[in-house]
């Protein structure tokens, strides 16, 4: 390990993290939707595959226009996914297996539904309760038209018009998802102490972590200017947007460090920020801001090897200049799965088989999302009726929005729900295949994707080289990505279809073969779409 001190290297700089999303993982009270108990009796589960914490979309009251981003009081437990005893339990129980426990914080905006937008509502133009939010006059003579020309990320305009107390349509507010999402003012010292509050009521209860929803998004240029084709509406933000990735965000986070370094224990925060490069991600992580952030252009990179080893080198280069690891993810609930986006069924199966293994193997943290341990395809064909992606509504149908990658876990049987909970209701079904890919019948099979990701978490935690540290490219032909990592490992990844020669040079010396993706020939070559994990083990 160079750089850092092995024996004090706090956890979060080479945690493999579980995103749990709650509404889809376990169901234990019958009513179709995951909730707390159901995770808690799953915890064990976790446990086994070899992660270190879990991360938990949002479980806090929400009217769930947008799954629970939507919050409408930051400091409780809706009642369909348990009660603040059952989050108290979860945690205790997962502290109690070595799991660390990481929720989910909505700063950007809140419900509708929350009390200081409904007081916002109630209250006249210029108020202090509108204040907290960013309401706006809107343009033309009788006030009709948008403040600006921004966009929902959601599709359609940001701004909805409001109806004043005295019944006459009047001021507008900024929503860049849905409307039923206000965006607050991060300007507004209100705002900034509330959330201070709201981090130190978690901490309190013993969470590990945050993950900051929409971090790139607090800040909005006070000048409100129109995009006017300048910048997009969504996706990596160019320089200068008038509200994705603005430098006053930064001052926010310097603040909430402030706080989660008063707490005991290695307190962390993962921040999802989607910005222009991994120069601009960098300044999410200086030393008195964030500590991690997910690294989306591994995600976004196509499945070549020039294009994962720029991803990693970009991201390893600009994260090192600041001292902060890298946090490498292939799927989340905002995007299509891994196994679809390489090509689906069986070779976007092995693509995706081969990309845990080089995932697992990069220097710094992981994600696993719920689900991808079982190689669980993107559902597309979910009929409309069952459809509840707010973008899937906002576009007409044009955009089918996330539904396909949240649909409930398998876990047993033969018939949906596949044991996710005690009824037949899931809250999206599950395709009949999936009876082949239960927990169940992945567990006892030695090819399963299940028993690849145990098997290669377990060896993550053995293997002295993998974690934080570093990694130096070997040049193994074209196609193939290979790296080394000290002492005595080697992982290489043939990008092509068909199968590629090993110079036996290339190997670590006394370093055999600890795990593959896929069978390897026996004449040594790596076949098409495989990893391959080297070691002296
Ligand atoms: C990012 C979350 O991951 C996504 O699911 C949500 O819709 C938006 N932020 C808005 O909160």
């Amino acid at each position: 390990m160079t750089g850092v001190d092995a024996a004090s290297a706090p956890w979060w700089r080479e945690a493999v993290i579980y995103q749990v999303y709650v509404r889809s993982f376990a169901d234990a009270d019958g009513d179709g939707v995951g909730d707390l108990a159901g995770i808690r009796s799953r915890l064990p589960y976790v446990r086994a595959l070899g992660v270190d914490a879990v991360w938990l979309t949002p479980f806090y009251p929400s009217p769930q226009a947008d799954a629970g981003y939507d919050v409408s009081e930051y400091r409780d437990v809706a009642p369909i996914f348990g009660t603040l005893d059952d989050f108290d339990g979860l945690v205790r129980d997962a502290h109690g297996l070595g799991l660390r426990v990481i929720v989910d914080l909505v700063p950007n905006h809140t419900s509708a539904e929350h009390p200081w937008f409904r007081a916002a509502l109630a209250a006249s133009a210029g108020s202090p309760e509108r204040a907290r939010y960013i309401f706006r006059d809107g343009r033309g003579s009788g006030g009709d038209t948008p403040p600006n020309d921004w966009g929902s990320n959601f599709g359609g305009g940001a701004w909805t018009r409001v109806t004043e107390p005295d019944g006459v349509p009047g001021q507008w507010y900024l929503h860049l998802f849905a409307p039923e999402q206000p965006d607050l003012d991060w300007t507004n010292e209100e705002v900034r102490a509330e959330f201070e509050l709201i981090l130190r009521f978690w901490l309190e209860r013993g969470v590990d972590g945050f993950r900051v929803d929409v971090a790139h998004g607090l800040a909005k240029d006070p000048e409100m200017p129109d995009l006017a084709g300048n910048w997009a509406v969504s996706g990596p933000a160019l320089e200068g947007h008038p509200h994705w990735d603005r430098d006053e965000v930064h001052d926010v986070y310097r603040g909430w460090r402030r706080v989660s370094d008063s707490y005991p224990g290695e307190r962390t925060f993962v921040a999802e920020a989607w910005v222009q490069s991994p120069k601009r991600l960098a300044l999410y992580l200086r030393p008195d801001e964030l500590h991690t952030a997910f690294t989306f252009n591994f995600l976004l990179a196509s499945w070549d090897a020039a294009s994962l080893r720029s991803a990693v080198d970009e991201s390893m280069a600009a994260l090192a200049g600041v001292g902060a690891p890298a946090t490498w993810v292939l799927s989340n609930h905002d995007v299509a799965r891994h196994v679809t986006r390489y090509g689906d069924g069986q070779l976007g199966t092995r693509r995706a088989r081969a990309a845990a293994l080089l995932m697992f193997a990069l220097p710094g943290g992981a994600y696993v999302y719920q689900g991808e341990e079982l190689g669980l395809p993107e559902v597309t064909e979910l009929p409309d009726g069952a459809r509840q992606d707010p973008t899937f509504f906002r576009t007409g149908g044009a955009e089918l929005g996330r539904d396909g990658c949240r649909v409930p876990i398998p876990w047993s049987g033969s018939e949906p729900p596949f044991g996710f909970g005690p009824s037949a209701a899931s809250w999206l079904p599950q395709p009949r295949e999936w009876a082949e890919l239960t927990v169940e019948r992945q567990a006892s099979d030695p090819g399963s994707m299940l028993t690849l990701y145990r098997n290669a978490l377990s060896l993550r935690r053995r293997l002295p080289a993998l974690g934080d540290g570093q990694l130096a490219w070997v040049e193994a032909g074209q196609d193939l990505l290979a790296f080394s990592r000290e002492p005595g490992f080697l992982c290489i990844v043939n990008l092509a279809d068909r199968p590629a020669d090993v110079a036996k040079e290339l190997l670590p010396t006394g370093a055999g073969v600890v795990l593959a993706s896929g069978p390897i020939d026996a004449d040594g070559r790596i076949p098409g779409a495989t990893a391959v994990w080297f070691a002296r083990d």
